[in-house]
């Protein structure tokens, strides 16, 4: 028997989750959602570049609650938007139909940092129709939360922890570069950030109050930010070029801080050409430091979502975060853990 699925937004990150979905022989792909008008109704083959139809074709997300209902689709893969109060009406649906949802969405990864009423809601609707909701990801998601959090279990003591990502900005997906405003001037930079028609990273908050509650810790206060990262030399991506003097990534940060001083603190370099890596120091009884070659965010965070499937067998209804589930990690097949 292998477990009904269906993925919710097509963009790079949904095509990667649905492309994976298809290779696993216990998942069984039957209903995929987008608003985009140029992808309705094709089938997934042809926006995934696949020889053989996969007999599934896109449907408009007005159809949504009825074709989760009569295909009995017991899990959505959601990923369409950042916010949470975009994607709240389409995380209802899916509730209401009586699915379970893993979103992409990263202010879903802890919705209780910036949305505490609607993460409520969801937290009460998702109890009554029975089905879980999460939010994940490479980041927020795993690299500044859930990857520090579970090192720390060597630990007796911890007196602050410090995550570093450092990450070539031409190795990710075009809607990626465009949102870290890659190739803009400052000036046109500063005023796209300042109208939120960019966005560059979001969810240093969310990751820093989730590892905080995963180590049981009240923070006083959690600060971010993020500048841009000049270029010195002319370059190219596949999707955009960077003249000397023009946006060629990001520098952003996290601080989260205890009794006064810094407890947790991120930073995320995402540059064209950058060196890549993960760093997680961790002050505390014994020290400790790890260090990356770098993690290929776009699949790791397909993996993120089609992972956490068989785990949701091992949790209650309601909203989750990374820190209430059982440790995550890759399933090679679902055998008796069924959702
Ligand atoms: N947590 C993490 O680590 C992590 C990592 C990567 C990405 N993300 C997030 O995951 C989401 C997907 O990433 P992406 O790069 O694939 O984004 P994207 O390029 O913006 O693609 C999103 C897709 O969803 C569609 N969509 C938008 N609103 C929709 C709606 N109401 N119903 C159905 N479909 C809708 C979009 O259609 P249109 O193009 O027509 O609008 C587009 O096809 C983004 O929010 C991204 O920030 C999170």
């Amino acid at each position: 028997m292998s477990l009904r699925v269906a993925v919710y937004g097509l963009g790079p990150i949904g095509q990667l989750i649905a492309r994976e979905v298809l290779k696993k022989k216990d998942l069984n792909l039957v209903a995929a959602f987008d608003v985009d008008q140029k992808k309705i109704g094709k089938d997934l083959a042809e926006l995934l570049m696949l020889n053989d139809k996969t007999g599934v074709h896109v449907s408009s997300p007005s159809e949504l609650g009825m074709m989760l209902k009569s295909n009995g689709v017991k899990v959505v893969l959601h990923s369409t938007l950042t916010y949470l109060d975009h994607v709240y009406p389409q995380i209802v649906k899916c509730i209401k139909a009586g699915a379970n949802v893993i979103s992409t969405s990263e202010t879903l990864s802890n919705p209780y940092y910036r949305y505490p009423e609607l993460a409520e809601l969801i937290h009460e609707m998702a109890k009554k129709y029975c089905v879980t909701v999460i939010g994940t990801g490479v980041n927020p998601g795993f690299i500044f939360d859930t990857l520090p959090a579970l090192l720390t279990a060597v630990c007796t003591e911890v007196h602050s922890i410090h995550v570093t990502r450092s990450l070539d900005a031409a190795k990710r997906r075009e809607s990626f570069q465009r949102k870290y405003g890659l190739g803009l001037g400052l000036d046109k930079f500063k005023a796209k950030m300042e109208i939120g028609e960019l966005t560059a990273h979001v969810g240093y908050g969310e990751s820093i109050s989730l590892l905080a509650d995963t180590l049981h810790v009240k923070l006083d206060k959690i600060v971010e930010g993020q500048e841009p990262l000049i270029a010195g030399s002319s370059t190219k991506t596949q999707y955009v070029t960077i003249s000397i003097g023009t946006v060629s990534g990001i520098h952003g940060y996290g601080i989260g801080f205890l009794d006064g001083k810094e407890f947790i603190k991120i930073d995320l370099f995402a540059e064209v050409d950058r060196e890549e890596f993960e760093e997680v120091v961790v002050d505390g009884n014994p020290p400790l430091k790890w260090r990356s070659t770098g993690t290929a965010g776009d699949i790791a965070t397909a993996a993120m979502a089609i992972n956490l499937i068989p785990k949701l067998s091992k949790v209650g209804p309601g909203l989750l975060r990374m820190c209430d589930i059982p440790l995550p990690s890759t399933f090679l097949n679902l055998g008796v853990n069924q959702v």
